[in-house]
C-alpha cells in the first residue's frame, strides 16, 4: 500500500538514569513485597534520578542518539515537541532545554502535557506538521521524572513509576510504502479525580496550607483506573483496526503504554494474539508515562522485534483521562 503523503520515523534514541531501584529496595521503604509487585504489576525494577540529577540530561542524551542514528545534525531540526508531565521547570520548558542543549538553532520548541498518552499525541501533531511539508524534520521526545512526584510513603503508587526518556526523529515523504496510517486521540475528564497531581498548578499558592502535603504527589485510585484503562485500550485498538479493514492478526507488533502487565495481558487476550506480538519492558522500567512508548519503540527495534515494513499499533492511556492510538507501517 502506498501512503500518498507519509510521515515516517527515521530513528529513535533512549536514555535512563543509571540508578536502579528494585522491588527489594522498596520492601525496605514501605509495606510491600517483590512478590506482590511482580504479581500485580509485572514490575521488577525501575530507573530513577539521583538527587542531584535532572531529566533534561537524559532527554538530551536520547535526542542526540536519535539524531546520530538518523544521520542528522541538531541544526536540521525544525520543531521539537517534548511530551512530559514532569519537566525540570515550568519555565523554561523541557523542550527549550533540549533545544539549547542540542544547539537546534532553527527549531521551534514546546512541551505537551497529555500524561501517558503524551508521546502519541506529539506523534500525531508531528504527523500533521510534516505531511504537507515533507522536507521538515521534527524531534519528538517523551521524558519523565515521575520519581520526583512520587509519594515514597504511599505503597499504592510508589512501586509503579520510573524515570527515563525516549526520542524519535520524524519527517515527511511523498508516495511512500510506510508511515502513519491512522490515529485516534481522545480525552474524558469525567473521572479525572481518580488520578491527580494537584500541587504545583495554579489553583493553589506554593505550599498553600489549604492543600494537604500528599497532593504535591501523584495520587491514584488504582483499581478504578485499571478498569477504565483496560476498557479504553481495547476500544481504541479495535476501532483503529476496524476502520482500516484490518484484523488483529494483521498486526506484526503492538507497543502498548507500559502501566501494568495485567492491562497489557488483558488487551492481548481481547485481541486473541500471541505474547510475541506484544512488546513488554515494564519489568525493567516501570511506568515512565510519556517516555514509555518511545523507550519501547527503541528497544523493540534494537532487539529486532520491530522491522521495516511491519504493521505497528501503539496504544496509550493516562491521567486526565487521555488516550491515543497510532497505526503505522514501520
Ligand atoms: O499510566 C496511567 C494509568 N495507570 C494505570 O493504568 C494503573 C492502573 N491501576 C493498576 O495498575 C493497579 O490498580 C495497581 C497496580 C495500582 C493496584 O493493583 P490492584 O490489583 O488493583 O490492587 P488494589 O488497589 O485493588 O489493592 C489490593 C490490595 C489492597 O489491600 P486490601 O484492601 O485488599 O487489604 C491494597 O492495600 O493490595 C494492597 N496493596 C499493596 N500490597 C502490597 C496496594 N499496594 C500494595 C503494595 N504492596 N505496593
Amino acid at each position: 500500500m502506498q501512503i500518498k503523503k507519509a510521515s515516517v520515523i527515521l530513528s529513535s534514541g533512549m536514555a535512563v538514569p543509571p540508578k536502579v531501584l528494585t522491588n527489594y529496595d522498596l520492601e525496605k521503604m514501605v509495606d510491600t513485597s517483590d512478590e506482590w509487585i511482580i504479581e500485580r504489576t509485572g514490575i521488577k525494577e525501575r530507573h530513577i534520578l539521583d538527587n542531584n540529577e535532572v531529566i533534561s540530561t537524559y532527554a538530551i542524551e536520547a535526542s542526540k542518539e536519535a539524531l546520530k542514528r538518523a544521520g542528522l545534525q541538531a541544526k536540521d531540526i525544525d520543531l521539537i515537541i517534548c511530551a512530559t508531565l514532569t519537566p525540570d521547570y515550568l519555565m523554561p520548558s523541557l523542550s527549550i532545554l533540549i533545544q539549547n542543549g542540542l544547539g537546534a538553532v532553527k527549531a521551534g520548541a514546546f512541551d505537551l502535557s497529555a500524561t501517558c498518552s503524551g508521546f502519541l499525541y506529539a506523534l500525531c501533531i508531528g504527523d500533521q506538521f510534516v505531511r504537507n511539508n515533507p522536507e521538515r524534520k521534527i524531534l519528538i521526545v517523551g521524558a519523565e521524572a515521575l520519581s520526583r512526584k512520587t509519594n515514597w510513603q504511599d505503597r499504592t503508587t510508589c512501586v509503579l513509576f520510573g524515570d527515563g526518556a525516549g526520542a524519535v526523529i520524524m519527517t515527511g515523504q511523498e508516495n511512500h510504502d510506510r508511515g502513519i496510517i491512522d490515529f485516534i486521540l481522545g480525552a474524558d475528564g469525567s473521572n479525572s479525580h481518580l488520578l491527580t497531581l494537584k500541587g504545583g498548578g495554579s489553583a493553589y499558592f506554593p505550599l498553600d496550607e489549604k492543600l494537604p502535603p500528599e497532593e504535591y504527589y501523584i495520587r491514584m485510585q488504582g483499581r478504578e483506573v485499571f478498569k477504565i484503562a483496560t476498557r479504553v485500550m481495547e476500544k481504541i485498538a479495535l476501532e483503529l483496526l476496524e476502520r482500516n479493514n484490518l484484523k488483529p492478526e494483521d498486526l506484526d507488533l503492538i507497543i502498548p503504554h507500559q502501566a501494568n502487565l495485567r492491562i497489557i495481558e488483558y488487551l492481548r487476550e481481547r485481541l486473541n494474539l500471541p505474547k510475541e506480538k506484544f512488546f513488554v519492558n515494564i519489568d525493567r522500567y516501570g511506568n515512565t508515562s510519556a517516555a514509555s512508548i518511545p523507550i519501547a519503540l527503541y528497544e523493540a527495534e534494537k532487539e529486532g522485534k520491530l522491522q521495516r515494513g511491519n504493521l505497528l499499533l501503539m496504544v496509550a492511556f493516562g491521567g486526565g483521562f487521555t488516550y491515543a492510538g497510532v497505526l503505522m507501517r514501520w
